[in-house]
């Protein structure tokens, strides 16, 4: 099984923040377990470099365009490496071969006439670089709210609108096509209204940097028909007989991750591009929600409101900053980022469930079993029974929820487990038991370090190092297979135990927020 998955490419002037970092963070997550169950996995992310936006910033800091992109492109790149983001490719607009995809795209459509040139006016946002018309605006603004300016000019478009009604047919035959099943209803809903062509170009008089028009040098591509293409460039796509195994290999796609402010172009302007050229529409589109601050508001450049990963990262820790995310949002809605919130949650979760239970369990067999892992018992308790049996079970549904792209409850089933296995210490207590009844405790120790070792391997997809470091404490090698995560009783008996520093410290929200 081939499972490719995208986040957006993000726009190489703007400085990573906290949402970059979550839809880059969520679809590391995915990739990562999806090689855990065995997979080939293919994440893509990268920046989008060219357009208007980024000409001006070149031009206000006196620099050519590529030099300024190639300045700036380091910052999510450090980024990333700073996540722990496995991608397999970093994929840049500007890169060569991509340019010569979108460019043999245009000359196929320009040729079945997919695309012709015609006189247009309407209203453009330059922030957002989109063209409306006068039915789209509100209180003379852009549905989003950005200033629009009064453009009349010749252009290039794509026909798009002879494809509204096979979009329609396909959303409704494939319902996991765009998720949540709100965002289906909404594109839906848009699709409603007659669908409009798309201009797919920009004078060079107003806008040089970006891909030629190879069929009209006085025009370069619109940012977002180039970029778009970077999905299937990246991979392959359009470059000779030697790539085109690997093409095959992973598209469709798995899934586009994006936020929601762009769905239209991902569930509109993207299929249609797809069924012009003949090439089949991914698996699945999904755009989650915002991140917001603390006091439910988008957060702004503006008002200093931002919230940097790297501060976060600073304050928490990398690999809690990436459990953080992927945990709090039921993926898909909105999330107000607030300290608080974060301090309580990594408590309770990981400092507390997961990482007091590792201490304590080791602590005891480190004082009453010579630091060695007890052996399984041949007869336990109905109790220890059904706790193993929640390993398997466990497993079953992280799969399940990971493969429906629903990475807050997989991980939530992961605490129920511990949080499970918590009861079942507290209540055999061996701290007591290994008084009375040494056997007792001995079977329940290598119950709670069984379910330790599982977990740790089922929540490493999220925090690698530390799941890595939790089963160097357990004695175990670093990395774990997802049959050994399914499957109870996989923890040697004799084996050693390192006792240490917590794993995960306590955090105190006067330090951290
Ligand atoms: N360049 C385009 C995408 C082209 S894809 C072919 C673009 N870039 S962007 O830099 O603006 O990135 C937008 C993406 O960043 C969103 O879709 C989302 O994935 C992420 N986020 C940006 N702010 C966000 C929040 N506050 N919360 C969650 N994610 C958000 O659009």
């Amino acid at each position: 099984m081939a499972f490719y998955i995208t986040t957006p490419i993000y726009y190489v002037n703007d400085e990573p923040h906290i949402g970059h970092a979550y839809t880059t963070i969520i679809a590391d997550i995915f990739s990562r377990y999806h090689r855990l169950f065995g997979e080939d996995s293919f994440l893509l992310t990268g920046t989008d470099e060219h357009g208007q936006k980024v000409q001006a910033a070149a031009k206000a800091r006196d620099l050519d365009p590529q030099t300024h992109v190639d300045q700036m492109v380091v910052r999510f790149q450090d980024a990333w490496r700073e996540l722990e983001i496995q991608n397999d490719i970093f994929m840049r607009t500007t890169e060569p071969f991509h340019y010569s995809v979108v460019q043999q795209c245009l000359q196929e459509l320009y040729d079945r006439d997919e695309i012709y040139l015609h006189e247009y006016e309407g209203w453009y946002s330059v922030s957002e670089e989109i063209f409306y018309t006068d039915k789209d605006l509100v209180d003379g603004k852009s549905p989003t709210g950005k200033v629009v300016q009064r453009v009349v000019e010749k252009n290039y478009f794509f026909r798009m609108s002879k494809y509204q009604q096979r979009l329609i047919d396909y959303i409704n035959a494939n319902p996991s096509f765009l998720q949540p099943d709100g965002k289906r209803s909404e594109i839906l809903g848009f699709l409603r209204q007659p669908l409009n062509d798309l201009c797919i170009s920009r004078p060079v008089a107003r806008l040089n940097w970006g891909i030629p028009l190879p069929f009209d040098d006085q025009y370069v591509t619109y940012v977002w028909f180039d970029a778009l293409i970077n999905y299937v460039s990246a991979i392959g796509y359009r470059q000779g007989p030697e790539r085109e195994a690997e093409f095959n290999k992973w598209w469709p796609a798995a899934v586009h991750l994006i936020g929601k402010d762009i769905l239209t172009t991902h569930a509109v302007y993207w299929p249609t591009m797809l069924m012009a050229l003949g090439i089949a529409l991914p698996k699945a589109v999904f755009a989650h929600g915002w991140w917001l601050n603390s006091t439910g508001e988008k957060m702004s450049k503006s008002e200093g409101t931002v919230i940097k990963p790297a501060e976060v990262v600073q304050k928490i820790g990398v690999e809690q900053f990436r459990y953080f995310l992927a945990r709090e949002i039921v993926f898909g809605n909105d999330a107000k980022f607030s300290y608080d919130g974060l301090v309580q949650r990594l408590n309770a979760e990981l400092a507390n469930n997961l990482g007091n239970l590792l201490s304590r369990s080791i602590q005891l067999v480190t004082k009453n079993f010579a630091g060695e892992v007890p052996a399984l018992s041949a007869t336990p308790a109905p109790e220890s029974v059904a706790l193993s049996a929640q390993i398997g079970a466990t497993a079953t549904i992280v799969r399940r929820e990971i493969v429906a792209l629903s990475p807050s409850t997989a991980i939530g089933a992961v605490i129920e487990l511990l949080s499970a296995t918590n009861r079942y210490f507290d209540s055999q207590a061996p701290w007591k038991a290994v008084k009375e009844d040494p056997s007792r405790a001995a079977e329940c120790l290598y119950t709670v370090l069984d379910v330790l070792r599982a977990a740790a391997t089922m929540l490493s997809p999220v925090m690698p190092n530390k799941c890595a470091a939790i089963r160097s404490r357990l004695g175990l090698e670093p990395i774990g297979s997802w049959e050994d995560a399914s499957r109870s009783g996989m923890m040697r008996g004799g084996s050693t135990l390192v006792f240490g520093e917590p794993v995960f410290p306590r955090l105190e929200v006067a330090k951290v927020g």
